[in-house]
Parts: C-alpha cells; sequence; structure tokens
C-alpha cells in the first residue's frame, strides 16, 4: 500500500467507525482528552490547532479553558467532523471550527495559531518527523506543540491475540504505527527531529476495568482496529468475533476485564528559528 492509499484506508476506516467512536468501552480517549487543559496552562485568549481532531474529544476538552479563544479542529475523515461539530454544537460551544484537511498539508498561514494539538494522530503516518514540524510550522514561535501516544504495553494482551488472530485468518497483521512513539526516548526524538525545543513527556495511566469480552469487542470495532478486520466477510468476521472473544474471557478477573491504557504527553515549543514545514 503507498501512502496514498493508506490514507484512502485510515480515512474509510474512520468514516466508517465515526458514529461509534464515542462509546463508553472507549472513554480513555477522554481521560486523556481532559489532561490537555493543564499541560498548556492556557490564558485564556488563544487560538489553538488541533490536528487529526476526530470527533472533537481533546477539542471539546480545551474549548471551555479559552472563553476568548478558539479551537481550529482539523481531520481527514470528514464522519468522524460530522460528530464533532453536531456534539460541539449540541454543548453550546461557540469557540470551535472544523475543517476536512489532512495534517501532512495543512492550508493555514504558517505560524497562525498560538499552540497546536494532536491526540492519537501523528502515528498515522510514514513521515512522523515532517508531519510534526508541518503542524509545528503553524504556530507562532514560542507556542506550544503538545502530543499524546499510547505507551508501550497499552492494550496488552487483549490486543496480542487480537493481532495474532488477524494473522491467523491470513490478514495483514503488521506491528501497531504508535509502537514507533510508544516510550519517552522515542517521544523526545520526535519533538528534537522535527525541531522544536524543550520537549518533555509525562506518562500517565487512563485504563479501566472492562465488563466482560463484548466490551473489548467495542474497543476494536469501533476505533482504528476495525481496519484490519474490515476484509472479512459477514460469516468469518461473526466465526472471528466468536473465536476471539472465547480466548479474551479467559483473562476476566473477578473485578472485570483489564485495560491497560498508557498515554504519554509530549509538550514541546516552537523556536524563533523553526523553517518553515
Ligand atoms: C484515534 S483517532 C484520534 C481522534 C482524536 N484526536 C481523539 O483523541 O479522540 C485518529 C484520528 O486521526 C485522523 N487522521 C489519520 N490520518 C490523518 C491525516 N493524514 N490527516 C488528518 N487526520 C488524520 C483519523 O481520521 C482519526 O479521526
Amino acid at each position: 500500500m503507498n501512502e496514498q492509499e493508506r490514507k484512502q484506508h485510515i480515512k474509510a476506516t474512520f468514516d466508517a467507525v465515526a458514529a461509534r467512536y464515542d462509546c463508553d468501552a472507549l472513554r480513555f480517549f477522554e481521560h486523556a482528552a481532559a489532561l490537555l487543559p493543564e499541560v498548556f496552562d492556557f490564558e485564556g485568549g488563544e487560538s489553538v490547532l488541533d490536528v487529526a481532531a476526530g470527533t472533537g474529544i481533546p477539542a471539546l476538552a480545551m474549548a471551555p479553558h479559552l472563553p476568548r479563544g478558539t479551537v481550529t479542529a482539523v481531520d481527514l475523515s470528514e464522519g468522524m467532523l460530522a460528530q464533532a461539530a453536531a456534539k460541539c454544537h449540541a454543548s453550546g460551544l461557540g469557540n470551535v471550527v472544523f475543517q476536512q484537511m489532512d495534517m501532512t498539508a495543512m492550508a493555514f498561514q504558517d505560524a497562525a495559531f498560538d499552540a497546536a494539538n494532536c491526540s492519537f494522530g501523528v502515528f498515522f503516518v510514514e513521515e512522523m518527523a515532517g508531519t510534526l514540524r508541518h503542524i509545528a510550522a503553524k504556530v507562532r514561535p514560542g507556542g506550544k506543540v503538545v502530543t499524546t501516544h499510547f505507551r508501550a504495553g497499552s492494550f496488552g494482551p487483549l490486543a496480542e491475540l487480537f493481532l495474532r488472530r488477524v494473522d491467523a485468518y491470513g490478514l495483514p497483521a503488521p506491528p501497531p504505527g504508535w509502537l514507533r512513539v510508544a516510550s519517552e526516548e522515542q517521544n523526545i526524538e520526535l519533538f528534537e527531529a522535527a525541531g522544536l525545543a524543550q520537549p518533555q513527556v509525562a506518562s500517565h495511566d487512563v485504563g479501566y476495568l472492562l465488563d466482560d469480552a463484548a466490551h473489548w469487542w467495542e474497543v476494536i470495532w469501533n476505533a482504528g482496529f476495525c481496519g484490519l478486520i474490515a476484509p472479512l466477510d459477514e460469516n468469518r468476521l461473526a466465526r472471528f468475533r466468536q473465536e476471539h472473544l472465547a480466548e479474551v474471557s479467559e483473562l476476566m478477573t473477578a473485578d472485570g476485564l483489564p485495560l491497560d491504557i498508557g498515554v504519554l504527553i509530549t509538550k514541546g515549543v516552537k523556536p524563533r528559528q523553526l523553517e518553515n514545514g
């Protein structure tokens, strides 16, 4: 798959899951986004670019902290953005705008924003440093750039069993792209390669107990994992689900099914001399 085909596949995957993405099983996305206002330490009047905004979870977590500011949220998937816009409308927030855009080629002027955020987005592209440099180019000198990525070990044995089964069904099961930025060192390296100054990483646990194996299926079916099993026809998918949930059920504890999710939030500063990206 070339980069263009990969993007099409990602867009199709997120368009397909958009209406299901804001579900209880995936609430770690909200837990992670809730940490952002403190990381940015907003004054309240900033213009913030939110990249790979999805259904607006980070944008909606930041917007109430920007009473005189704005969030401009961009994503490749119109389906995800439609959900974001509906949620924003329902919440009465008037300071968020949404635009469909590829994060590797954003049509904003350089230094147009005071700060930029990208939660669980950069690892979808092949060229992560170039993309982060492009995001940073949209931020004024001295502004903050923040990313959130999964920490190594996230999803634990559940994801390992899932990927093994994907492979057993003859489907491509490449190592998850997020493993490329799953350690503190990898995130520091990424920020340095993107020309960002003073990178700092904070690690947080945002996991919880799922009720049962069916709840784990919601994690798979309602977000990015879903793209790996999209080629299965109805019968094979039903068989896959049954077999996978049987193996996952064996990991149940008396309290529930542990979903271990760690996140690494990295903050850097746009230096005065960063070249245009
Ligand atoms: C796991 S979701 C994260 C969404 C949101 N940031 C959150 O924290 O809930 C990843 C998002 O990245 C978007 N995405 C992937 N590649 C992209 C690209 N090249 N340009 C813009 N968005 C992209 C997907 O459409 C999807 O909405």
